[in-house]
């Protein structure tokens, strides 16, 4: 993980909404004024002041208004907007602009656009069609950048800068020329010479050995299945080339704003997998993120983990929820608007796992352009809706919330290991299966352990393990070799840890093992992998304890008379073959699943992996899977947030604490009734 700049958070004007400088959660939105004429303005921050709004990010996509030829610039209405809004009491975390250039620049400098895996150019007509790596697109971003920053660095309503948005959304993969020889550079940095790459790649297949770095290309369109360690390589590569971008414009900014706090939008949610944002976490002066629910089974969970894996990048230090939306999105096949109760509850949770501010995509829906679909704070229908109505009741509870500003995520006991290299090895082409997600398997162990009320850390791997009394490290696909041996330090000092099917299968290089899988965790584990068994959509295997597998199966041989088998299979090729295995490392264990049980399925196994690692769940029995709890602390507090999962009522007096929010749950003859899709927090002070 990169090394962290210390946290600083929000530079709150003196004026802001609603108490000034007193700790307070962050409420707003992306505001795009020029979208609408200039009597609009006024009813926005009329409007803002009723919804509680204190905060929003503003000019994310302005730049041909700010900039409307090369050297023609128009500052005017951005002075305007900047004043309207420090006169009505809301911050603004001011946008470098830079996300979408506009027609004359890419009219005069069509190189600066993209290319794809398959030779085609990206052609402007959307937003963010620029290469990460051109050298003329970045001095013209940069040109902007500081243009806007030295227009606004004494400027009152300043709180933050917004680097960009969302880098990497739609251009995170471009194989360019540009591209093509920030790769070499890149590669001769980390290799040094040919040779090494030659021997990384493992040149030797098919006769792809390099004689010079000129030679050397991004995966682009080939015959056949791309060299992996190629592929890889450009998969980390492509997240640097971001992180450099992303460092590029934050310079600047720090340079012309010593004070000022910088950050940028990250996407931890769903299958967004091109930038470590583990790697990226430490380049920023606060986390922020984007999420947006895809409706399904797990959706609610989803949430959870990415609010989780969220705090933990940061840190466990507060963090800036920048977008979601307060109903439908438009770009999915089907948009579901949410239904009552659903968007203070999303927003709630995202608060509970350690976010100070609570924003959305967009303050006002867009009348024009593809989001014109797309919810907002203040809807088509107007401030008479039930939109808003809900967005004023949010406002009013997120004041109410404000004593845990500033509060942090407290560990919780069991950890769930997140790595984005093994997310990107496990899933290239040319594997034992296509079908294997690893997002999908983490998220799996984390919705098993919601069930069964076990609060869990989704952490990026490097985060120290000490303190889990269990850590699940699903698909550990890629281990190196220090990897290994930190994990066996973890059991050996009393963790226990459990890994999966197809964990320990490479190295760094993307080169397998030998010897037999897992690899550099074959002795911690007690066992011996010699074929992998993975199954065909339809097919199931059943275990023993009554559990059902798919997806995969392993030849697997117990080597350690120490291993106990918990589950062996019941049936199929693998009948009588252990299964589900736990080694005793001294104080701790190692267990490995060696095929996807799913949420539901893990009920089987989990309860006995918990026992033995001595891990309880801390919610009373008869609130297990029906309320999540996240907990946050400060010196003086604990701040307990209960999330209704169910769309029943539930009572959580059994929590304790007194209501930080009397609006979060009804109290009345000694019970405390949860709504449906309700969230409550529960104050109890450290004595
Ligand atoms: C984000 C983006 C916003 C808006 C939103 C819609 O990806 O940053 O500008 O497009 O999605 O859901």
């Amino acid at each position: 993980m990169a090394a962290a700049r210390p946290h600083r958070w929000l530079r709150w004007p003196k004026n802001a909404a609603p108490h000034g400088r007193a700790p307070r959660l962050a409420y707003g939105a992306d505001y795009n004024p020029e979208q609408w004429p200039r009597e609009v303005w006024d009813e926005d921050v009329r409007l803002m002041r009723e919804a509680g709004v204190n905060i929003v990010s503003l000019g994310v996509f302005s730049w041909a208004r700010i900039q409307p030829g090369e050297d023609e610039w128009d500052f005017a209405w951005l002075d305007e907007v900047m004043d309207l809004l420090h006169a009505n009491g809301v911050a603004v975390d001011l946008a470098t602009a830079t996300a979408s250039p506009p027609p004359w620049l890419t009219a005069l400098h069509p190189e600066i656009l993209p290319v794809t895996a398959t030779g085609e150019t990206v052609w402007p007509g959307a937003r963010q069609h620029w290469r990460p790596t051109s050298p003329v697109f970045r001095s013209y971003a940069l040109r902007l950048a500081e243009a806007i920053a030295r227009r606004y660095a004494d400027h009152p309503a300043l709180a933050a800068w917004h680097v960009s948005n969302e880098l990497g959304c739609h251009n995170v993969y471009d194989y360019s020329d540009d591209a093509a020889a920030a790769f070499r550079t890149w590669l001769r940095a980390r290799y040094g010479g040919i040779e090494e790459l030659n021997t990384a790649w493992g040149t030797a297949f098919w006769s792809q050995s390099y004689t010079g770095f000129d030679q050397v290309l991004p995966p682009r369109l080939a015959a056949s299945h791309p060299n992996p360690t190629q592929q890889l390589d450009f998969k980390r590569f492509s997240s640097d080339a971001l992180k450099e971008y992303l460092r590029a414009e934050r310079d600047l900014l720090q340079e012309v704003t010593p004070d000022v706090p910088i950050t940028t939008n990250f996407m931890v949610m769903g299958e967004s997998r091109g930038m470590n944002y583990a790697d990226w976490a430490g380049e920023v002066d606060f986390v922020s993120n984007d999420h947006y629910v895809r409706p399904g089974a797990q959706a609610l969970d989803e949430l959870s983990f990415s609010a989780n894996l969220t705090g933990n990048i940061a840190g466990g230090r507060p963090w800036f929820l920048m977008e979601h939306s307060t109903s439908a999105v438009n770009w999915q096949p089907v948009n579901r608007a949410k239904a009552p109760g659903e968007m203070a509850r999303d927003s709630l949770l995202h608060v509970a796992h350690g976010a100070d501010a609570v924003c959305f995509f967009q303050w006002r829906q867009s009348a024009a352009g593809a989001e014109k679909y797309h919810s907002a704070m203040v809807p088509h229908a107007g401030s008479d809706s039930a939109v808003f109505r809900s967005v004023a009741d949010l406002g009013a509870r997120l004041t109410r919330m404000a004593p845990l500003a500033g509060s942090r995520r407290k560990p919780a006991p069991v950890a769930i290991v997140f790595d984005w290299e093994s997310w990107w090895a496990c899933e290239q082409d040319s594997h034992p299966t296509s079908l294997l997600r690893y997002r999908q398997e983490a998220l799996d162990w984390y919705s098993a352990l919601l069930a069964r009320g076990v609060r869990a850390d989704v952490v990026p791997l490097g985060t120290p393990l000490d303190g889990y009394g269990m850590a699940v490290a699903p698909i550990l696909h890629l281990v190196r070799e220090e990897t290994a041996k930190e994990l066996v330090r973890y059991t050996e000092a009393g963790g226990h840890l459990v890994t999966t099917y197809f964990s320990g299968v490479v190295d760094e290089n993307d080169h397998a093992w030998l010897g037999g899988y897992p690899g550099p965790l074959r002795e911690l584990l007690g066992i011996r992998i010699e074929e992998f068994a993975p199954l065909l959509p339809d097919e199931r295997v059943r275990l023993d304890d009554g559990s059902v597998g798919t997806l995969w199966s392993d030849d697997l041989t117990v080597t350690d008379p120490q291993v106990e088998v918990l589950a062996s299979y019941a049936d199929g090729p693998r009948a009588g073959q252990a299964a589900i295995t736990r080694r005793a490392t001294g104080a701790g264990s190692a267990a490995y699943v060696s095929t996807r049980l799913g949420s539901q399925g893990l009920a089987g196994v989990l309860p006995r992996l918990l026992e033995r690692a001595g891990v309880s769940g801390e919610l009373p029995p008869q609130l297990r899977g029906r309320v999540e709890v996240a907990v946050r602390a400060d010196d003086g507090a604990e701040y307990w947030f209960a999330v209704n999962r169910t769309a029943e009522p539930v009572d959580i007096a059994d929590l304790g604490g007194e209501l930080l929010d009397p609006a979060g749950a009804a109290e009345q003859d000694g019970a405390r009734i949860l709504p449906p899709r309700g969230a409550a927090v529960l104050r109890r002070p450290i004595s």
